[in-house]
């Protein structure tokens, strides 16, 4: 089978996708400028899928940029892609909010040219990472497909609308093309196997990737944004999927651009959400340790609740997430305390 292009396959849904892929004997090129992520990680995946008995992976590693155009058209020159998933981009609400003109260029910016250069190769099959976030913040869950894009809160959320739009408009021009626009919702966890994971630059954004800094001591303690909303336990509400359900997602959305044409939206999500004193409690049995913390205003732009209706998945692409919070606690922490300090290399 033609290889399969992963661009941002050393980050962290990406490390876990290419192992998936891997496994099901599929090749891979990954694209990466490690902007946001670090070559251990390839280290790793390649160690993951030998221990799962992968003897001889086919996977290629290309350093560079996604804005680069004569490094694309080399890279579709030299390997017969059949299918692009693409998860390149910047990923900071905030940072976007001080630097929209980078988060633009990068993902905007990024994934036009990607698509000029698959379209000059004929490439043209396209899994992108979308996100819960172009539901906009008057969306009430659950949250359906048939709901419009809404008003986005930050220029990150802004420019997912905005290719996901692209990506569309590209269709009705081209009927070759095929695009799953995957809208992933709170992604945690990581590899049963401890060896690969989240691996934050700086102070976590992100909350399960705050609470295990605390357990491990890097951070002193969590703040919890708001306790005045009006959920269980008035903290905010999300719908938290494994990140190896979520990579497995795309490999059913690989199949389905296989054999349709146009540009369709799913939601990647469980379909059940918790509040953030659940998860502080949840990660608290897995790992034994307790988070201290300390109840602070609602952080700007964060909405009281959000969880999918993750119907439209299952019944298209036959895909349902399998594995619940006990899980995602227990694998989040197993990496967490066996790599303090993620992959080494800051
Ligand atoms: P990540 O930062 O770990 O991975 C992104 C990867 O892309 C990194 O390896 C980075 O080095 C690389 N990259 C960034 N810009 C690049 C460029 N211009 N050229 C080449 N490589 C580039 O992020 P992630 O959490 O794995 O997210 C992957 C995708 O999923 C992103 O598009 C993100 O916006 C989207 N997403 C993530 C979440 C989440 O909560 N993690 C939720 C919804 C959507
Ligand atoms: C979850 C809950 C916080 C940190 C963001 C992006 C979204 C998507 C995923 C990725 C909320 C609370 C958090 C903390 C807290 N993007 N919290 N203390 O905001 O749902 O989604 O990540 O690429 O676009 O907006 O996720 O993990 O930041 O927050 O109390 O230190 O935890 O208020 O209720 P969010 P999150």
């Amino acid at each position: 089978m033609n290889p399969i292009l992963v661009t941002g396959g050393a980050g962290y849904i990406g490390s876990h996708t290419v192992v998936e892929l891997l496994l099901a004997g599929r090749a891979v090129v990954v694209l990466d400028n490690f902007c946001n992520s670090s070559p251990a990680a390839i280290a790793r995946v390649r160690q993951v899928v030998a221990e799962a008995g992968c003897a001889a992976p086919q996977l290629t590693v290309v350093r560079g940029d996604i804005r680069d155009r004569p490094l694309l058209d080399d890279l579709f020159a030299s390997h017969a892609i059949a299918t692009v998933i693409h998860f390149a981009g910047l990923k900071a609400v905030g940072e976007s909010v001080a630097q929209p003109l980078a988060y633009y260029d990068g993902n905007v910016g990024g994934t036009i040219n990607l698509c000029q250069a698959m379209a000059a190769a004929g490439v043209k099959r396209l899994v992108f990472s979308s996100s819960a976030t172009v539901y906009g913040e008057d969306a009430r869950p659950p949250l359906t497909e048939a709901m419009p894009r809404g008003r986005t809160t930050n220029p990150y959320g802004t420019t997912k609308a905005m290719i996901e739009q692209i990506l569309t408009d590209l269709c009705a021009a081209d009927p070759a093309w095929s695009v799953a626009l995957l809208r992933y919702f709170n992604p945690i966890g990581a590899h049963p196997s401890g060896l690969i994971g989240e691996n934050p630059k700086g102070i976590p954004n992100n909350l399960m990737p705050y609470i295990s800094q605390v357990a491990i001591g890097r951070c002193a303690e969590l703040s919890v944004y708001g306790d005045d909303y009006p959920t269980v336990d008035g903290t905010g509400v999300r719908d938290y999927l494994h990140v190896v359900d979520l990579a497995r997602g795309h490999l059913a959305a690989c199949a389905w651009v296989q054999d349709h044409c146009g540009a369709e939206a799913w939601n990647l999500g469980t379909g059940v959400g918790y509040s953030v004193l659940q998860m502080v409690r949840a990660f608290e049995a897995a790992s034994g340790r307790l988070i201290p913390y300390r109840i602070v205003p609602r952080r700007p732009g964060d909405v009281a609740a959000c969880w999918a209706d993750p119907g439209k998945a299952s019944r298209d692409l036959g895909w349902q997430a399998q594995l619940d919070l006990p899980q995602m606690m227990a694998d989040t922490w197993r990496w967490q305390s066996r790599n303090p300090d993620g992959y080494g290399d800051e």
